[in-house]
């Protein structure tokens, strides 16, 4: 037990930050130059479907300035058989800490998907992208209560490796879907993907992503996920939470653990500074030392225990 392990359900992580998907390359290889893959809590693969995907027309990325970015890949990925032969090997070589995104348009694309990885030992969680906003019906399993739960209980079925489930903003009432999930079977909740966003070109007079509308990412919507994390930390206390969306620095890694998510994962800083992760583990070593905790877990959800104080004052 160290100062940054921290528990997912069954899973142990050595740190709680983990690089995100679709934000490392396919397996993380790109990073290996500033840092051992295995210094992480974990490395969430891009999004692997049953069959390749070419993504979405150019241009796919907008930058926001100061704000973040504006995508639409479209799930481009080499497909999960692909992956299996030529990337998980290469991760588990380097020991890192796996864990494997599955995206589908349908439940049996999610099921084919997961029954080829169902056994392997290596992976230590499987994420369920829900919620793709770029793809034609990729909403669907992560707005609709009912389809997230038969989603879930049918890969539940199939494997016993803990199950993330990766959830959309682009809902009224996260907590419906999150309590969906975890009727379902799933061990944690990954929130948030990307909010939908649109971006203008004056100059073309038209919007900048073919699709018209993309995914926003980055510091903009860290108050966004912060929100939904405070409201599904409210209501299920006991149900982990990946926390997601616009992390660039230690501060905001903190302020997510204190709103209940019990790891990180970092995404669109990573293309700001590669090193981010490491930095912002290193931060967390220094805030529990400087705080004298004996654990980082110490802090995860502390910021109800003062709301919950106040509220019975009253
Ligand atoms: C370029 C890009 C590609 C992404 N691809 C995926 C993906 O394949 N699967 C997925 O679940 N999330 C994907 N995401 C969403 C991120 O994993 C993350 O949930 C989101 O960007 C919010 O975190 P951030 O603000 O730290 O980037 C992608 C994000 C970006 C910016």
């Amino acid at each position: 037990m160290t100062l940054l392990n921290t528990n997912i359900g069954k899973v142990n992580l050595k740190t709680p930050v983990l690089l995100a998907s679709g934000t490392c390359g396919i397996a993380g290889r790109e990073f290996e130059s500033y840092f051992n893959l295995n210094e992480l809590g974990g490395i969430v693969t891009k999004s692997l479907s049953i069959k390749p995907r070419d993504g979405n027309p150019t241009p796919r990325v907008v930058e926001i300035p100061g704000c973040g970015i504006l995508n639409s890949i479209g799930l481009q990925n080499p497909g999960i058989e692909y992956f299996i032969t030529n990337e998980l090997p290469y991760l588990a070589e380097k020991n890192a800490t796996i864990v494997i995104n599955v995206v589908g348009e349908t439940l049996d694309d999610y099921a084919s998907a997961v029954d080829l990885i169902k056994t392997k030992k290596e992976i230590t969680a499987i994420e369920l992208n829900l919620s793709c906003p770029n793809v034609s019906g990729g909403l669907d399993f992560s707005q609709d209560p009912k389809k997230a739960f038969s989603l879930v209980s049918e890969i539940r079925k199939i494997t016993t490796i803990p199950i993330w489930t990766k959830l959309s903003p682009n809902v009224t009432d996260i907590t419906e879907i999150v309590r969906a999930c975890v009727e379902a079977g799933c061990d944690g909740v990954s929130l948030i993907n990307t909010v939908i966003g649109l971006a203008i070109n004056k100059w073309t007079k038209k919007p900048t992503l073919p699709r018209a509308t993309g995914g926003y990412s980055g510091p903009a919507i860290k108050p966004i996920a912060l929100r939904m994390i405070w409201e599904t930390h409210k209501k299920f206390p006991k149900v982990p939470i990946i926390g997601i969306g616009g992390i660039h620095s230690t501060d905001d890694a903190i302020e997510f653990l204190l709103c209940g998510a019990s790891c990180i994962q970092i995404g669109t800083a990573n293309f700001v500074n590669p090193k981010t992760s490491i930095e912002i583990i290193n931060g967390l070593k220094d805030y529990c030392e400087k705080n004298k905790l004996k654990s980082i877990n110490e802090i995860i959800g502390q910021a109800h225990k003062e709301q919950l104080q106040a509220a019975s004052k009253h």
